[in-house]
């Protein structure tokens, strides 16, 4: 099949160049022309474990190429993938659909033959409806379908998780679609993939619901941990204890300091405000919502309590940026909220993570930023993990407690036991374990 992937980031590279290696032919577009330079070039402008050697096995075999205009790639198309950005409208929390918008009305004179349109973008419900709108109001004559398929990897395990999904939900409301994209997935035939064929609105709202129940379930188990310090309890065991059980699970069940990333604050919000405009309000997951805030705000006073309550003049060493392991992304990361709080209360921040500085820097004021875990945390009196990196599951704790002016460490995300840091002589906080 020929594919046309309208958006090269995270979600549309790491498509375009699986399906380039299922044997497609894909080329990957994009608007920022840097971004396709560098493709071009054989840099990666994201950081995803493995992309660059499967990006450059599918260049080699003639199968994936690089381009800032949709021209042939579209008109040549069997099928057009959107998978630009939404993030969410500033004020009232609406999916921003204006790429999505831009994307359509840019391919719709390009169609050329029966196309399949597929929105790989996380699209509130009904956009697709909108979509095959402008296609039919720029194009009355053309023959297209307008199809839902929604993309559910994760940054940092992407490829395999695009490779190996638990399901492909695929929206259709014309019959003629249904081949196309069996055809696009017939690879996973392989290894048994459910392929759920649904109508389009319904396979919007999966999408949404997916990731709304996923946050709900790390905020259940953030205020439990809050419980379980308040009663002298552990948050990793009740997690266990209640994972084991088939019917939770024992995935999304690890405390912390709050969701963020590019996907839960946006989708979350995005629901809510479907749900709202179509008056039937989501309000356990407005609950989320604002739980999930107020974590993320309160990391600081938990800083700021394990020093005694006043940071004003200290230093703190930040390990890890990014929102979660294993990517480059900064988007709603923790830390965006936790180091200004920090600082707002007088506080000197260092801070390291493997691959999150370049865009930390952007986002970020007055911080100091070092290039290894023992440099981010020389002289100061605090150490606070927010990302849960391999690299630091294994630091040498003696190294890590010399260069520290005082030996404390506030564990956001439960890498070490109080077991492994006490005998030692750190002060240590981590969540949910008293
Ligand atoms: N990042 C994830 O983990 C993830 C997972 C599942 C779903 N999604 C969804 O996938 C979509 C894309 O997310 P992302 O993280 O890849 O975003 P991204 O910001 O990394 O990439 C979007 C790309 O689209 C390009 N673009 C914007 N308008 C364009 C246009 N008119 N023509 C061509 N290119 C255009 C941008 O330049 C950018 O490179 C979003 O809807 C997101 O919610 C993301």
């Amino acid at each position: 099949m020929r594919v046309a992937m309208i958006g090269t980031g995270y979600v549309g590279l790491v498509s375009g160049a699986c399906f380039a290696d299922f044997g497609h032919e894909v080329c990957c577009i994009d608007k920022d022309e840097s971004k396709i330079e560098r493709l071009r070039a054989g840099a990666m402008p994201i950081y995803e474990p493995g992309l660059e050697t499967l990006v450059a096995r599918n260049v080699e075999a003639g199968r994936l190429a690089f381009a800032t205009e949709y021209g042939d790639a579209v008109r040549e198309a069997d099928a057009v993938f959107i998978a630009v950005g939404t993030p969410s409208r500033r004020g009232d929390g609406h999916a921003d659909l204006t790429y999505v918008h831009a994307a359509a009305e840019e391919l719709a004179p390009l169609m050329d033959g029966f196309t399949v349109v597929v929105t790989k973008s996380t699209v509130p419900v009904g956009t697709g409806d909108e979509i095959e709108a402008i296609l039919r109001r720029a194009r009355p004559e053309a023959q297209f379908a307008v199809v839902s398929n929604p993309e559910f990897l994760r940054e940092g395990a992407a490829i395999e998780d695009f490779k190996r999904p638990d399901r492909v939900v695929v929206g259709i409301e014309d019959e003629r679609a249904r081949p196309v994209m069996a055809e696009l997935y017939r690879p996973l035939n392989l290894n048994e993939t459910p392929i759920l064929f649904t109508d389009r609105r319904t396979s919007e709202l999966i999408k949404y619901a997916s990731n709304a129940f996923l946050a709900m379930k790390i905020t259940f188990i953030n205020e439990m941990a809050d419980l379980c310090e308040a009663v002298g309890a552990d948050v990793q065991s009740v997690a266990r204890g209640i994972g084991l059980d088939k019917r939770i699970g024992p995935k999304f069940l690890h405390a912390g300091p709050g969701f963020g990333g590019s996907c839960f604050p946006k989708d979350t919000l995005g629901l809510v405000r479907t749900a709202r405009d179509a008056g039937a309000p989501t309000r356990i997951i407005e609950t989320v919502i604002d739980v999930n805030e107020a974590r993320k705000q309160a990391m600081a006073a938990r800083v700021a309590k394990a020093l005694g309550g006043e940071v004003a003049g200290l230093t703190i060493g930040v390990l890890g940026l990014t929102f979660k392991p294993n990517t480059d992304d900064m988007r709603e990361a923790p830390a965006l909220a936790l180091i200004p709080a920090l600082q707002a209360m007088g506080a000197t921040v260092h801070a390291y993570d493997p691959q999150g500085v370049a865009e930390a820097r952007q986002l970020l004021r007055d911080v100091e930023f070092r290039t290894g875990p023992y440099e981010a945390l020389a002289g100061a009196d605090c150490a606070v993990i927010v990302t849960e990196w391999d690299e630091f599951r294994a630091l040498d704790l003696d190294r890590v407690k010399a260069v520290m002016r005082r030996p404390l460490v506030v564990d956001l995300r439960n890498v070490y036991r109080p077991e492994e840091l006490r005998p030692r002589g750190f002060t240590y906080v981590s969540v949910g374990r008293s």
